[in-house]
């Protein structure tokens, strides 16, 4: 179904996100017919372009993802770009007089610019009255780059957009296996009585990327793997395993629980940094078959002491999973791209089994969000045939496009356009993104004080070897099995 007419403006709309998802996302959309044929989608930067200049530079990310020529260029017809400066008022008078065409739409302000950004935008808006009427702003993260600096951009920006208008966007939330735990979880009457630290031994999340940071780096320097990934998508991810049944889907019964589970979160500190997280920095190395450089071969400076690869174990203070770890790893430049949440399971109290029958191994649930989306629970079966009791660990597998044979929609499709209906359940509050800083502040400051450099690692490999012994030091080990 169609979606109420909208206006979407985005800023930096000539940046990677905007070109490699944004706009493949909305083209998408419109595609299936979900997008009103009076909606306009304008894209902001300070280049120079036209609409035909920006237009050109759209035409040929879409064709080489794969769209058909017609269509991109029905598409592009509801496409257009304007030259703006965030920090001077030349040719805002004009833009809004351009968003004023067409008053009763829904007007979608989308922030992927840097963070710096945020108020001088939101500010501008408010003061050409932009902010009225059915008006709503996208934050993209990371928010600021510490729990003061997120305040600011808050504070900032609600004094022109409600907390009701500002959607705070996390695409991990929008990926289905993500929202497929909301349906596993609480659809099925087989996990719920076995969630808690009676019956779960641990929980890993792993977000690894093959890709190197290569033109991001004036960003990602200043961000590192905790700010750009854990901060925000990880603990998303920990969220939705952890918090504890809502009472219904309403946006603010779902973020409630999440909150919880964002302030039980145990602190790490000066204290504790050094046992419980292990930062890693990529060297030369291969990558997909090629040899890459290092992460300091692609700096200007040659100089830097910001994580690629983080590792850490994290641990929920309540009741339900007072003592049961939480690991969690992220890096760029790892040998495979791969995104998975492993829920392993305590193994069984006794075993009735002959050592030489084999290892009995503890059930695992593994929700696979990347490459391909699918869900396998691991249990343990008899090795069919007559020759004695072999035991085996096989998976029930639920591969989404077996099952479902169609490719899975990119999480911007769904997010975009929940902005427009105005559903928030799957964007961050404000006290979520604090309360996010407020975890990872005292991780940062520590490994500041440390005075210490992230571990090197090879490019094409599973980061340090200390993020191995972090797990195995527990008698544990990262989920291989695929
Ligand atoms: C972004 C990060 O939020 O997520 C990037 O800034 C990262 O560094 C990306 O590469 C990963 O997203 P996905 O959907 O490709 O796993």
């Amino acid at each position: 179904l169609p979606v109420e007419p909208f206006d979407l403006v985005i800023f930096g709309g000539t940046g990677d996100l905007a070109v490699r998802k944004l706009l493949p996302a909305l083209y998408h959309r419109f595609v299936d017919g979900q997008i009103p044929a009076s909606s306009r989608i304008i894209g902001i930067a300070r280049e120079g372009l036209d609409d035909d200049g920006y237009r050109a530079s759209l035409r040929k990310a879409l064709q080489e993802g794969g769209g058909n020529a017609a269509k991109i260029e029905a598409f592009l017809g509801q496409v257009g770009y304007r030259s703006l400066d965030a920090r001077k008022d030349d040719g805002w008078d004009a833009f809004a007089a351009l968003i004023g065409e067409q008053p009763e739409h829904i007007r979608v302000f989308y922030l992927s610019t840097s963070p710096e950004l945020f108020v001088d935008i939101c500010n501008r808006l408010g003061s050409y009255g932009l902010n009225k009427g059915r008006a709503r702003v996208v934050l993209e993260k990371p928010i600021g780059r510490d729990l003061a600096s997120a305040n600011q951009i808050n504070d900032a920006v609600g004094h022109v957009f409600e907390e009701s208008q500002t959607f705070r966007i996390d695409h991990y939330l929008g990926k289905e296996t993500v929202q497929n735990l909301l349906a596993l979880r609480f659809g099925n009457v087989l996990f719920e009585p076995l969630w808690n630290a009676e019956h779960i031994d641990h929980v890993q999340i792993t977000v690894a990327e093959t890709l190197g940071v290569g033109q991001r780096s004036a960003y990602y320097d200043r961000a590192g793997a905790l700010r750009d990934m854990v901060q925000n998508h990880i603990l998303q991810l920990l969220c939705m395993v952890a918090m504890e049944p809502p009472s219904s889907l309403q946006p603010d019964a779902v973020r409630d629980e999440k909150l919880k589970v964002l302030r039980s979160l145990k602190p790490i500190d000066e204290s504790n940094a050094a046992q419980l997280t292990v930062r890693g920095q990529y060297r030369a190395g291969a990558a997909e078959g090629q040899s890459v450089p290092g992460y300091l071969d692609e700096l200007a400076s040659g100089k830097s002491n910001t994580e690629t690869f983080v590792a850490l174990k994290a641990e929920i203070a309540n009741w339900r999973w007072a003592g049961v770890p939480f690991y969690l790893r992220t890096g760029k430049r790892l040998p495979e791209r791969v995104s998975e949440i492993a829920v392993v399971f305590k193994a069984v109290p006794h075993s009735i089994f002959d050592p030489a029958a084999g290892v009995l191994a503890q059930n695992r649930l593994v929700l696979r969000l990347q490459p391909d989306e699918d869900i396998k629970l691991w249990l343990t079966i008899k090795h069919p045939g007559p020759g004695g009791l072999r035991l085996r660990h096989v998976p029930l597998d639920m591969s989404f496009a077996e099952a479902f044979g169609v490719q899975q929609p990119d999480a911007y499709e769904r997010l975009l356009l929940d902005v427009v209906r105005g559903n928030p359940t799957l964007f961050m509050r404000r006290d979520e993104v604090e309360a996010a800083w407020q975890w990872a502040d005292p991780i940062l400051a520590a490994w500041a004080d440390s005075g210490e450099t992230p571990r090197p690692y090879t490019s094409g490999t599973w980061g340090p070897s200390a993020a191995v012994a972090l797990i195995e030091r527990d008698g544990r080990t990262w989920n291989e099995e695929s």
